[in-house]
């Protein structure tokens, strides 16, 4: 469904041509003080049309809060907020398939009765109120000393350099519009796919700094599991890592423990190959994931399809406005995911009320 959350309960809603999308998000603490200007810049750096990079679709995806929030901090009733659509283009879509969007499946599950223009409920115009959410959770986890830090770590065959692990490397880099730390290189894949007429995808990397040791619950509640849930209902997230994931495949058991030691009384680890999650578990190291973004579905060049609506073989070349790379754009929204997932924790547990 469209709802999600334990500890928060948060519900989704809009679609990409329809009037506005939305969230409401319930079990947020009483007496949060909200940052407006903090909330506005994370919308700007996942809002359409801000750079040649991104789709020519401009939104100024400013949030219209209807409740939850007086004079500056919230209420305890549930956060409504609301992000009006005021540059759709619907008519830039038909009843052609889009290979690789979510056309075919929402035609599949809704019997011809879903709003498929510019993708409906499935367009990546539904991150635009997960920002606005996770940005709220983003400012009460600071205020508790969590720090939640997102950046673009590859672009098609590219990686970035590697970033030290440290909450001041990270907040550096988590101000720049295109958090990484060669720009030009990445960007570099970007221009080149879409003047190929082509997408490409790449790599996010997550950081969560400050996090206490104890969080998550053992088995369907693990930390992993929470997270994997809400990472994988943003549009176009196909995979996901926990600390060296994949890598660990290829590793002994020797290289691959992280060793324990004592430092001023408290157990840590000296290094963080299970990216501070054990059993499902916080051990207190910073949470490290990595998440896979797919190349956007709508591309400039010739693809075979289906017409949906004369059941007919077609060819499709999306003219309309598209992202030539999701990137960027869903740093923000992933970001915002993870931040939620260990609100809805610390609540969750009642580690905070
Ligand atoms: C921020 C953001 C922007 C997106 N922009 C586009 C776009 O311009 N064109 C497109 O075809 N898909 C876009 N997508 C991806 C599709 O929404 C997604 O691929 C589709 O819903 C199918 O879902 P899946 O890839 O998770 O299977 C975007 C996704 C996000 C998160």
């Amino acid at each position: 469904m469209n709802t999600w959350g334990q500890g928060l309960r948060l519900s989704i809603f809009g679609e990409s041509h329809g009037p506005a999308v939305g969230i409401t998000l319930d079990g947020l603490p009483p007496g949060e003080e909200i940052d407006m200007e903090e909330i506005n810049r994370e919308m700007l750096l996942r809002a359409p049309g801000r750079s040649e990079l991104t789709t020519a679709r401009r939104e100024p995806d400013q949030v219209e809060i209807l409740s939850g929030l007086y004079k500056g901090k919230t209420t305890g009733a549930p956060v409504c907020g609301l992000i009006y659509n005021v540059d759709a283009r619907p008519e830039d879509y038909d009843s052609r398939l889009r290979p690789g969007h979510a056309d075919w499946t929402a035609l599949l599950k809704y019997n011809g009765f879903a709003d498929m223009r510019g993708g409906g409920h499935f367009s990546g115009r539904l991150t635009a109120p997960l920002v606005f959410a996770g940005s709220l959770a983003k400012q009460a986890l600071l205020r508790r000393g969590a720090e939640v830090y997102g950046r673009i770590a590859g672009i098609g065959p590219v990686k970035d350099q590697a970033l030290a692990c440290t909450p001041e490397a990270w907040r550096e880099i988590a101000q720049k519009a295109f958090p990484a730390v060669d720009e030009a290189a990445l960007k570099n894949e970007i221009v080149k796919a879409k003047d190929a007429g082509d997408s490409v995808g790449g790599i996010i990397e997550l950081v969560v700094f400050g996090l206490p040791g104890g969080l998550g619950e053992p088995f369907f509640g693990s930390m992993e599991s929470i997270i994997a849930s809400m990472l994988f209902s943003i549009p176009a997230i196909k995979g996901l890592e926990f600390g060296d994931g994949f890598r660990l495949a290829a590793l002994r058991g020797s290289q691959a423990n992280d060793e324990l030691i004592l430092e001023n009384g408290a157990i840590r680890s000296l290094s963080n190959h299970n990216g501070g999650i054990l059993g499902g578990i916080t051990n207190g190291m910073p949470l490290v994931l990595r998440a896979v973004v797919k190349p956007t579905p709508s591309i400039a060049q010739e693809q075979r399809t289906v017409d949906a609506s004369t059941m007919q073989p077609a060819l499709l070349k999306t003219e309309g406005r598209h992202d030539p790379c999701i990137v960027p754009r869903a740093v923000p929204a992933v970001t915002a995911a993870v931040a939620l997932c260990v609100l809805d924790r610390m609540l969750a547990a009642k580690y905070i009320s």
